[in-house]
């Protein structure tokens, strides 16, 4: 495995490694966990034994829209790039804010309908440095293909929309959401968490499921499965709800009542005290 920090000095390494091969990107924001190291072995899958996975591991300041948010991100590179070597990841982009960013920029990448819901209503401007450090990456990296988890499902929305309206030549995989056996996903947020406040995030994924057959098996209305999911978190001392809504899953459009969409994704967005987690299902 190999990792730079130059933009220049990867670009010039995959220009003779690639050769026709399928070169299939990673991007994270580092604090790997095994949410991340699936995609790497999802991406794996994808690239095939000659094939070549590009992980890119930045904190991207632009897309934090709480500078608390950002100072408190975790940070881990050391055991992020062992992390990398041990799930076959050929090459490691770990540029610093300076290399990514000119102190005079002033292009951005804007969506301008999903974004404007959900983690977008609350985070203004996240997607926005979403997309405009994605399409660097695409950029810097040229991959074929890139890998993106279904825990930030709007995000991946957002990217597929971005591709397919500007054009972009390259392939947006969605990997499934790991989580823990008391099924907590995985996000690199968790370290944040107390151990007790790890127990109570496992309210999220319980509320979703109850959330799933509620509309899978007991044709209640959204209206109710959403105030029973918000019941079921608002029941857990030290919660504050962020937002509990029924989207289409491409538009992030709320549902109304009657819609018959497939899938319908049920997202949720929690404060646990000051440490925001997000997670989802498809309906
Ligand atoms: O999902 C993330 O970790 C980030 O939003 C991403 C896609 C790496 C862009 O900074």
């Amino acid at each position: 495995m190999q990792s730079y920090s130059s933009k220049e000095e990867l670009r010039s390494q995959l220009q003779s490694a690639r050769q026709g091969k399928k070169v299939v990107l990673v991007p994270t924001m580092g604090a790997l966990h095994q949410g991340h190291t699936s995609l790497f072995d999802y991406a794996r899958t994808i690239a095939g034994e000659d094939g070549l996975v590009v992980a890119s591991i930045f904190v991207n300041p632009i897309q934090f829209n709480n500078q608390d948010d950002l100072n408190t991100y975790p940070r881990s590179l050391t055991a992020d790039l062992n992390l990398c070597a041990e799930h076959g990841v050929d090459y490691v982009f770990t540029p610093a804010p300076e290399t990514m960013y000119c102190p005079d920029r002033s292009v951005t990448v804007e969506e301008h309908s999903l974004s404007s819901k959900l983690c977008g209503a609350s985070r203004p401007g996240h997607f926005t440095g979403v997309c405009t450090v994605v399409t660097k990456l695409f950029n810097i990296v040229q991959p074929t293909d890139a890998v993106f988890g279904k825990k930030d499902y709007q995000q991946l929305a957002i990217i597929r929309r971005m591709v397919r309206d500007l054009d972009v030549p390259i392939a947006i995989h969605g990997a499934e959401i790991v989580r823990a056996d008391d099924g907590l996903a995985f996000s690199s947020r968790n370290a944040r968490l107390s151990p007790e406040q790890k127990k109570d995030a496992t309210v999220l994924r319980r509320a979703l499921l109850q959330a799933h057959h509620e509309y899978a098996c007991e044709g209640k209305s959204l209206h109710t499965i959403i105030d029973d999911v918000r019941k079921a978190i608002a029941a857990v001392p030290g919660t504050t709800i962020d937002y509990v809504e029924i989207v289409h899953a491409e538009t992030m459009q709320p549902l109304e009542e009657g819609d018959n969409v497939s899938p319908a994704l049920m997202a949720v967005a929690v404060f646990f005290d000051d440490v925001r987690l997000i997670d989802n299902i498809e309906l």
